[in-house]
């Protein structure tokens, strides 16, 4: 893989995890549930930490990373959280863009990138997939409802 094409791989990844940004910002204000809200301000935090590595990174290998976005247009694939949403219809929306986010970290983590980068790329996925295992089994126990 040359530069051009990790940075292709890296920057994809830093748009959804922007995008992933912005939806949790709209989860965390749709649901009034303070654990839900608390584990989305982690999870968003998370996001935010990716994409500043990622960015670094593919500065360092002498591209530009892509800048933010600027309206409400998201990655294909990828739902913004209605403002009235709620704790049921805000997991929901979270589980679409969690599994498909942990989707493509993995698909990331399989292919031949150069080491540090693969650490960090696979750092991330690991992320993913603890995000997608709350989102997933809170939605399964219905925590919010008792
Ligand atoms: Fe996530």
């Amino acid at each position: 893989m040359n530069p051009g094409e990790v940075v292709e791989v890296l920057a994809a990844l830093a748009r959804l995890d922007m995008d992933a940004v912005v939806a949790y910002e709209q989860a965390i204000a749709a649901v009034d549930v303070v654990a839900i809200r608390d584990r989305f301000a982690q999870f968003r935090y998370d996001h935010e930490r990716h994409v500043d590595e990622l960015t670094t990174t593919i500065r360092n290998l002498g591209f530009e990373p892509p800048s933010p976005k600027s309206g409400n247009e998201m990655e294909p694939g990828l739902l913004p959280v209605t403002p009235s949403a709620g704790a049921e219809a805000a997991l929901d929306v979270m589980h679409t863009n969690e599994r498909l986010i942990s989707r493509r970290y993995t698909e990331a983590s399989r292919m031949k990138l150069p080491l540090p980068i693969l650490t960090l790329v696979a750092k991330n996925c690991r992320d993913e997939q603890r995000h997608f295992q709350y989102v997933e089994q809170t939605l399964a126990i219905r925590t919010w409802g008792r």
